[in-house]
């Protein structure tokens, strides 16, 4: 077994072929999605809200992530690890982002990253990959501008079709190996995912694009409260831990556990 490729993902979109990807933030969840046989896994941004608890993704950092991503890419034998370029990290112009990329594959030991934005961040993408670094780009919803969107809000309904249409192709033109569309109606997805030649990554996309994403504690049901409506819920992990530290608790004022066959 080796690791995954762009290169690979790329000649799967050739053959048909649709690929799943999630988010790991940690050695033991990028383990298991290993051996399950997930091909690229994403060190998100959205370790701000699912690890470190904050509000957005807008404050973490560069040295919050890269931790993150060396215990990825430690715990994985065959995935592709992307690692996610956080704000404030690449806005800035190509010389920025190019130093937060190389940061990304030296320290972290990435083998890709990611960032959000079309037009407004192809010069940054090209500047990126001209230097060997492959990008994964991001558009539809980005995360990162949700005060400027104004929420988590579809993007590209109706006539707004053509700008994230627009934004595709400039991302695709600057050189990324693949496209995140984040909600985005699954009409525009389908013929985003039509025309080009990079795999396109659906999260709120419909069933069209060539491979789906979601976080990983939204997928597995870790994460409580209302999840928005393109996530399914694979697994009730949040309900199986509450009863598993509710045991361990009633065991320990019980006085069952330790039992003797715990016991030196
Ligand atoms: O940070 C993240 O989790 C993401 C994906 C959902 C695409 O950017
Ligand atoms: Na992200």
């Amino acid at each position: 077994t080796r690791r995954v490729r762009t290169r690979d993902l790329i000649a799967a979109k050739e053959r048909g072929d649709r690929w799943p990807m999630l988010t790991s933030y940690d050695q033991y969840t990028a383990s298991i999605f290993d051996r399950a046989g997930i091909p690229v896994l994403l060190v998100g941004d959205s370790a701000a809200n699912n690890v470190y608890g904050y509000e957005t993704t807008l404050p973490v950092t560069t040295e919050e992530l890269l931790p993150l991503v060396r215990a990825v890419v430690r715990a994985t034998k065959t995935a592709l690890v992307v690692g996610d370029l956080p704000f404030g990290s690449y806005e800035e112009g190509p010389t920025q982002a190019l130093r937060t990329a190389v940061r990304f594959m030296k320290e972290g030991g990435a083998h890709a990253v990611k960032l959000e934005g079309g037009r407004r961040t192809a010069e940054q993408i090209r500047a990126i990959t001209g230097a060997g670094i492959p990008v994964m780009a991001h558009i539809g919803f980005t995360p990162q501008s949700e005060h400027t969107i104004g929420g988590y809000r579809v993007q590209g309904r109706g006539s707004d079709a053509e700008e994230v249409i627009a934004d595709a192709r400039a991302v695709a033109e600057a050189g990324a190996f693949a496209v995140v569309l984040e909600m985005v109606p699954g009409e525009v997805a389908k013929q985003i995912t039509k025309e080009l030649t990079i795999p396109t990554v659906g999260i709120g996309a419909g069933p069209d694009t060539d491979a789906q994403v979601l976080v990983w504690q939204d997928m597995a049901g870790l994460r409580e409260g209302k999840a928005p409506r393109f996530v399914k819920r694979y697994a009730d992990l949040s309900g199986i831990l509450t009863e598993a530290t509710k045991q361990f608790a009633d065991e320990v004022r019980g006085g069952e556990f330790p039992a003797e066959e715990h016991t030196f």
